[in-house]
């Protein structure tokens, strides 16, 4: 695996991989990787005959008082994972080749990026949207794959993608969980033992409250007992608990069409985030 920093670097060698018509895909991450990253590779390697994989912690995405300088960076291990998953390429600028001196331009998403994660970090899907369009950029990929598991940057990019004709493929990859069924996150190396042992809730909380909303209980109900469980635990503040339409990602209250159940609650000092389709009754 070859481990690049500069974008003519890139430039050159993905036209190496790209000869013959070979189709190349891309998974972006910010490192400290995990069996959920590692299930993108796996998915992107059935699509593609060449995976790319960029590591970037980017510093646009970050709120002032979010966890910039604290989030988990291990390049070395991470290479490794990569490396022995068949990675062809790692691309991991700087983030100053990233971000030049004099660099101006954001790309800004409405709509889909407005309410849930949006409304509670403003600015963030900004930073991820002009981030993952210089990525596409400058990879150039035919497939690029996002987790489930940030449901709405999955919106987000499928709407920029399809906005801005970026001409490639965005795939979706279901979420990757712990035993207990817990969503695998960078972030969960943050929660003390304790805090660990409390997350479950989370996800056992939003899977009954999809079998209640399933079987016709009453939306505003359902989410309001679902609140009161996390906070009883020890989930505060609770960003949100929302019930959207899956594509629009709209607050919905009846399941006429498929939903989606998100929830974004701190524990301690760590944001935890989920989401789980809800049929259509
Ligand atoms: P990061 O949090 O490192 O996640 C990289 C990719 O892995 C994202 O597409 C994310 O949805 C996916 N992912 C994370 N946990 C997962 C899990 N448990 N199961 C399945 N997929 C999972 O998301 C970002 O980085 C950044 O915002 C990025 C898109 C790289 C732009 O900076």
């Amino acid at each position: 695996m070859q481990i690049v920093r500069d974008v003519h670097v890139l430039r050159t060698a993905i036209s190496g991989l790209k000869a013959g018509g070979r189709r190349v895909a891309l998974v972006p991450t910010m490192g400290a990787l995990h069996a959920g990253h590692m299930r993108l590779v796996e998915r992107a390697r059935d699509h593609a005959d060449h995976v790319v994989a960029s590591i970037f912690v980017n510093p646009m995405q970050f709120g002032k008082n979010e966890d910039l300088d604290a989030y988990p960076r291990q390049e070395t291990r991470d290479a490794a994972m990569l490396e022995a998953e068949g990675v062809a390429i790692l691309w991991a600028p700087a983030v100053e080749a990233m971000y030049p001196t004099g660099f101006a331009t954001t790309i800004s998403v409405s709509g889909v990026s407005e309410g849930l994660c949006g409304a509670a970090r403003p600015g963030h899907f900004d930073g991820v949207a002009t981030v993952v369009c210089k990525l596409f950029n400058q990879v150039r990929p035919d497939i690029a794959l996002f987790g489930e598991k940030d449901y709405q940057q999955l919106a987000v990019i499928r709407r920029m993608a399809s906005d801005l004709d970026l001409g490639l493929e965005i795939i979706g990859v279901e979420t990757a969980r712990a035993e207990d069924g817990l969503a695998l996150s960078s972030r969960n190396a943050y929660l003390s033992a304790q805090e660990r042992a409390t997350a479950v809730t989370l996800p056992d909380g939003m899977r009954a409250a999809v079998s209640a909303l399933e079987a016709g209980a009453e939306a505003e109900g359902v989410l309001g007992q679902l609140r009161a469980r996390l906070s009883a635990v020890g989930f505060g503040p609770i960003d949100y608990v929302e019930l959207v339409d899956a594509g629009s990602l709209q607050p919905v209250r009846t399941l006429a069409a498929p939903a989606r159940l998100l929830v974004a609650a701190r524990l301690g000092k760590t944001r935890l985030i989920d989401n789980f389709h809800v049929n259509a009754t």
